[in-house]
C-alpha cells in the first residue's frame, strides 16, 4: 500500500471513535484530510466539529459539516488529529502543517486524542522531525539561540520567500539536531521561554489511542 492509502485508510477507521450526535474535535494535515472525506459520509448524523486550522475549516464547510468556534463549546468527547512523530507512550511532535497551536488548544479541550497515522511516523525517540515551534517574531533570534544552546539548530520557516505566518499571526521555526528523551520536560521547559507561543511536541496532550496505518492494516496502539 502507498502513503497515501495507509491516511485513508486510518482516516476511515477513525469514524470508529465519532459518537451520534456529537460535536467532533478535527485536527490538521493530509491524514486528517482523509479523515474529513471520511467524516463527510456521516455528517447528518453529527452535530459538527471544532476545527484546528483555517484549512480544515475550509475542508470541513465545504463539504456541509457545520463548524463551532472552539469558544463555543465546553468539552469534546474526542479530537482526530495525524502526527509528525508519535511514539511507543503516545507522545508526538506536530506543527509540520503549522496548526500546531491550535490543535494543542482543541487536544486540551477534549476528553480523548485519537491519533491517525501511517507507520512512517512511529519512531523510537522524538525528534528526526524537524520541531516546530511557534513563536511572537521579535522572539525568533533568542528563542534560536535558546535551541542553540541545547544542540539544536532552528530555523525560521520560509513560504512563498518570506517569513511563514500561522493562522495567529505569528512565525514558526523548525528545530533540526534535538533528542527528545524526555518529551514532558522538555515541554515544560522551552514552554518557559519569553515569545514562544507553542513547542510542538505533545506531552501533556497526547494521544490516548494511535490508529497506525500497515502493510497489515490498521493497528490500534493504546497508551
Ligand atoms: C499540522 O500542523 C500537523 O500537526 C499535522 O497533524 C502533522 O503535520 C501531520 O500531518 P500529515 O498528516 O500531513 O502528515
Amino acid at each position: 500500500m502507498t502513503q497515501d492509502e495507509l491516511k485513508t485508510l486510518v482516516g476511515q477507521a477513525a469514524l470508529h471513535y465519532v459518537d451520534a450526535g456529537s460535536i467532533v474535535g478535527v485536527g490538521t494535515g493530509s491524514t486528517v484530510n482523509k479523515f474529513i472525506d471520511a467524516l463527510a459520509t456521516m455528517k447528518d448524523r453529527i452535530a459538527g466539529a471544532v476545527s484546528s486550522s483555517a484549512a480544515s475549516t475550509e475542508r470541513l464547510q465545504a463539504l456541509g459539516i457545520k463548524v463551532f468556534d472552539a469558544s463555543e463549546v465546553d468539552e469534546l468527547a474526542v479530537y482526530i488529529d495525524g502526527a509528525d512523530e508519535i511514539d511507543h507512550a503516545g507522545y508526538m511532535i506536530k506543527g509540520g502543517g503549522a496548526a500546531l497551536t491550535r490543535e494543542k488548544i482543541v487536544a486540551a479541550q477534549s476528553r480523548k486524542f485519537v491519533c491517525i497515522a501511517d507507520q512512517s511516523k512511529y519512531v523510537a525517540t522524538l525528534g528526526c522531525y524537524p520541531l516546530p515551534v511557534e513563536v511572537i517574531p521579535m522572539a525568533a533570534k533568542r528563542v534560536a539561540q535558546q535551541f542553540l544552546a541545547l544542540g539544536g539548530t532552528a530555523t525560521l520557516r520560509i513560504k512563498d520567500g518570506a517569513p511563514l505566518v500561522t493562522d495567529n499571526g505569528q512565525y514558526l521555526l523548525d528545530v533540526t539536531g534535538l533528542k527528545i528523551t524526555d518529551p514532558l520536560a522538555f515541554e515544560s521547559q522551552v514552554n518557559q521561554w519569553p515569545g514562544v507561543v507553542t513547542v510542538g511536541v505533545f506531552a501533556f496532550q497526547k494521544a490516548h489511542v494511535c490508529l497506525l496505518g500497515t502493510e497489515d492494516g490498521v493497528k490500534t496502539l493504546v497508551f
